[in-house]
């Protein structure tokens, strides 16, 4: 068995909270896997529980590159296309604020992201205690998935309702990054003063836009690690 299969000691926050997360997987589930370095965690223990304890179970993944990470591991993987419905989605988070309202999407897969949130009967974020914020937009921009051809329009819209951003950029910088439904990503802030569900309206109507980072009222418990305590907050 390959050492990344092993289950010892949490090497952290994301670990323990990402092995707690799996706990709540049964056998003949359908489980949606997340994407991220703590999703990474949860696909491993996942993999770890089906080695050791026969665990059997289908997963549906929310990347590409969480689809190879899972079948490496050698997890069953599903296309979406199979489904319309699945029992549990655990996926991480880049902003969590107490009503649990979300900010996903540093890793440019919402539009996947958002359908297995929507399509879970549970939905379990992971994080580790540096995610929570009192409000959506703390600490990162709102990422923003348009469609190629309608970026400039999509854009002109957002900052006629005061967004301010651009483009997100490549790693390197040398070019524009692309999502993996081929899409590019406008990375906004907007005015303080617009709440989250008004962002979200905001962003809903704007045309061109494919789909954004915040998640209303899709959350059904966040589990949050700090020093290695885990807390639930259940919906
Ligand atoms: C990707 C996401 C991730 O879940 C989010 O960026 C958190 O990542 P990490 O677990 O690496 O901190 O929304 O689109």
């Amino acid at each position: 068995m390959s050492d990344t299969l092993m289950n010892d000691k949490p090497v952290n926050d994301k670990q323990a909270v990402a092995i707690h997360a799996a706990n709540f997987v049964k056998n003949g589930m359908l489980v949606g896997l997340g994407t991220g370095s703590t999703a990474n965690y949860f696909i491993q223990e996942l993999a770890r529980r089906q080695h050791k304890e026969n665990l059997k179970v289908a997963t549906i993944a929310s990347s590409m590159v969480s689809m190879i990470k899972a079948q490496s591991l050698g997890l069953n993987v599903i296309a979406l296309t199979q489904v319309a419905e699945i029992d549990l989605y655990v996926d991480g988070a880049d902003e969590i604020t107490l009503d649990l309202t979300l900010l996903k999407g540093r890793g440019y897969d919402l539009v996947l992201e958002k359908l297995l949130a929507k399509a879970a009967k549970q939905f379990l974020v992971v994080a580790d205690s540096s995610k929570l914020v009192g409000r959506i937009g703390t600490n990162f921009t709102i990422p923003i998935e348009v469609m190629p051809m309608a970026w400039k329009a999509a854009k002109h819209s957002l900052e006629q309702a005061g967004g301010v951003g651009d483009l997100r950029q490549n790693v390197a910088k040398d070019g524009l990054c692309v999502s993996s439904n081929g899409n590019l990503v406008l990375d906004m802030t907007f005015d303080k003063a617009l709440s989250e569900a008004q962002l979200n309206q905001l962003i809903n109507n704007t045309p061109g836009v494919v789909e954004h980072g915040i998640f209303i009222g899709l959350t059904s418990a966040t589990l949050i690690a700090h020093e290695g305590i885990v807390r639930e907050n259940w919906a």
